[in-house]
């Protein structure tokens, strides 16, 4: 299994951190030339390559760290996603429910990433608390999956596990994907809720 993370700013270099912390290798881009943040990627880690768009793409499973807004641009980058997995670590944080066409924000990204399997997560916490260890007193940090493909939410929830995270799958993405996304200027009801699970 290959991974990339798209868009290297706060959350794209949390996330790479949690990759370099467990060995798990991955790619990085943006839409700028690798060289120019190649220096932030080598200090996280070996094991983080910077690379161009093109391809990123390539990768198996490929995580969106993109403004919202930002999506359509990565999503043209392939004509067909053909079966990708498409981890969407957006938050449409100000985009109005007219915007949205009364639509899950996780379900416009699915449209756009025509054949790609999508599975929202990673994006209920700030980067801050992201970047911390997610072993905690014993426990395990929860990140929370959302996906209509359940062998694409089982494939990231075993990646989550790698990662040393505590996955909790919520359901398809009009069901779980509801609760951690923005409306407008609120947020859903599991955003930014910290929890640790701990397994007896
Ligand atoms: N920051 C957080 O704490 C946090 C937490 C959870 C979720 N999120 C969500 O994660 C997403 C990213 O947030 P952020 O705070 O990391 O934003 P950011 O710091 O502004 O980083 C965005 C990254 O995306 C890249 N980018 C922009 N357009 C691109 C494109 N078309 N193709 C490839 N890369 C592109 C940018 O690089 P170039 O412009 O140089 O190409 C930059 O590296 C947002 O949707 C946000 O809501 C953020």
């Amino acid at each position: 299994m290959t991974y990339a993370i798209i868009g290297f700013g706060e959350i794209g270099q949390t996330l790479a951190k949690t990759f370099a912390r467990k060995g798990i290798a991955v790619s990085v881009a943006t839409t700028r030339d690798p060289e120019s943040f190649a220096s932030t990627a080598v200090a996280i880690g070996p094991g983080i390559t910077p690379t161009t768009l093109a391809e990123a793409v390539e990768a198996d499973v490929v995580f969106l760290a993109v403004r919202f807004q930002s999506h359509p641009d990565v999503a043209k980058v392939l004509p067909d996603w053909q079966g990708k997995i498409i981890v969407d670590v957006t938050n449409a944080y100000g985009v109005s429910a007219k915007d949205m066409g009364g639509r899950p924000s996780a379900k416009i990204v699915a449209d756009a990433f025509a054949g790609g399997r999508v599975v929202k997560g990673f994006n209920h916490l700030v980067a801050a608390v992201l970047d911390q260890d997610p072993a905690v007193q014993g426990g395990r940090r929860v990140v929370f999956l959302s996906s209509d493909d359940d062998d694409a939410a089982a494939q990231v929830g075993a990646l989550a596990e790698d990662l040393g995270f505590a996955p909790i799958q919520l359901g398809g993405l009009s069901e779980g994907g509801l609760l951690v996304q923005a409306h407008d200027k609120n947020w859903g009801r599991l955003i930014f809720k910290d929890l640790v699970r701990f397994d007896r």
